[in-house]
């Protein structure tokens, strides 16, 4: 079957990034995937050769058995000739695939949980809830902004971008005038490949992240405060600093991790709701369907595209023999459309419950910021459905080029706003 299913995909359409922000996620390539070879294996010109993980319980399987599926060396797709420069740049990161951060993704069990632990406490959701104010309040703010009738709005650029932005920044401890310096510097790196977002000098780009985290890092530790950032620069593991590289990473991570997909995911569901106004009208009239609005949004939107894993010895998955140091994608979109999961995974559908989507990961590496996205997108529902009203889109969508993480970077519209 894996021959047939090679005529009938176009690898290239997996790996992309160009392809992607050309014609949005692959969904009818997963799909065939799915339905013909769950677990293929896919050789693209210029990368190196990998399984396709496309269903939802082959997810959950590689996700929950991190010993026997690591999550280095290789963690996100990349030609092969940017993994070699990678490579010869940094040769003492080869175990990680030439790739200098230490972050919880690219960590195993155990020592994964112990760097996971230092952060942990301040996402609980019970933490999460005190903040739950100031989000109110950063969203009120961003729909004052952007009031009036018949008002034209990049919903991308003017809204969704800074609403994640500033509760990072605000869960950090970075103050307001170096926002536009955290927005610039993540979207250099999730949107690399995308011409107006990339940089010339993409090699430069770690060292300025490094620079401007090593200043935080020294400000926190003349000066602690409550927030996140503070935690991490004062942190200890047996009785010693973390080790300037995983501390750097931490910061490295939790910048990106908690910016980008936020702002997917928030535009990729006020774009579902507009093109689904019954969804739309069932939220306006029972605020009890935000909660599990939410969920869907993440499911349908599905900002995290990818990630990696390499076998650790030889094994199975779904029935194929995987050898150990074979790479297995990740492909979190495509299990959040499996049909053996969902009776209707291509509706979108506000009143799911449950609503088993892996948006946001599963098992060891479950992304430490769900609750706080989940309150944001929350937020952010409640007050759009009182406030905004006679909303439709006015111009042309925009992807970004992006295989990674992805979503929309242009969505305009024509809103009134109270
Ligand atoms: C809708 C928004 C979000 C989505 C869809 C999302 C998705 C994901 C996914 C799929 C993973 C799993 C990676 C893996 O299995 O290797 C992950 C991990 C992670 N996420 Fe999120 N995320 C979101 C928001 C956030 C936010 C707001 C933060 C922090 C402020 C955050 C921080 C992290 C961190 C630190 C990890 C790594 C956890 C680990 O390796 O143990 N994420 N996220």
């Amino acid at each position: 079957m894996g021959d047939v299913t090679g005529a009938l995909i176009d690898p290239l359409d997996l790996v992309s990034p160009e392809l992607y922000g050309e014609r949005g996620f692959p969904h009818e390539t997963w799909a065939i995937l799915r339905r013909e070879d769950p677990v293929h294996w896919c050789e693209p010109e210029g990368f190196r050769p990998f399984w396709v993980i496309s269903k939802h319980a082959d997810l959950k399987y590689v996700s929950s058995n991190p010993e026997l599926f690591s999550s280095r060396p290789r963690l996100t797709l990349q030609p092969k000739a940017a993994e070699q420069q990678m490579l010869e740049m940094f040769p003492d990161a080869a175990d990680q695939g030439g790739m200098p951060l230490r972050m919880l993704v690219t960590m195993d069990p155990p020592e994964h949980r112990t760097y996971r632990n230092l952060a942990s406490p301040y996402f609980r959701p019970r933490i999460v809830s005190n903040l739950e104010d100031r989000i109110d309040e950063i969203t009120r703010l961003l729909f004052d902004r952007l009031s009036g009738t018949d008002r034209d709005v990049d919903f991308v650029e003017e809204f969704a971008q800074w609403h994640p932005l500033r509760m990072l920044c605000e869960v950090l401890g970075v103050s307001a005038d170096r926002e536009e310096l955290i927005l610039r510097l993540t979207n250099e790196l999730f949107g690399a490949a995308d011409p107006d977002m990339g940089r010339e000098d993409q090699e430069n780009l770690l060292p300025e992240m490094f620079e401007f985290f090593f200043g935080l890092v020294e400000e926190k530790r003349a000066k602690p405060a409550e927030d996140l950032a503070s935690v991490l620069a004062n942190a200890t593991i047996d009785g010693e600093p973390l080790p300037h590289i995983e501390l750097l990473s931490y910061f490295v991570l939790i910048a990106t991790a908690g910016h980008d997909t936020t702002r997917n995911a928030m535009s990729g569901g006020m774009l579902a709701l507009l093109q689904h106004p019954d969804q739309f009208q069932a939220l306006r009239d029972d605020p009890s369907l935000i909660r599990p609005a939410v969920e869907e949004i993440v499911r349908w939107a599905s900002p995290v595209i990818h990630f990696f894993r390499t076998a650790t010895r030889d094994t199975e998955v779904g029935g194929k023999q995987i050898r150990a140091g074979d790479s297995l994608l990740l492909f979190y979109p495509s299990a959040n459309r499996d049909e053996d999961v969902w009776d209707d995974p291509f509706e979108f559908r506000i009143d799911r419950d449950p609503n088993p989507h892996l948006g946001f990961g599963v098992g060891e590496h479950f992304c430490l910021g769900s609750a706080l996205a989940k309150a944001e997108l929350r937020i952010f529902l409640e007050h759009m459905v009182r406030r905004v009203s006679d909303v439709g889109v006015v111009g042309e969508l925009a992807n970004t080029h992006a295989s990674f993480v992805g979503g929309l970077k242009h969505l305009p519209l024509r809103w009134t706003c109270r």
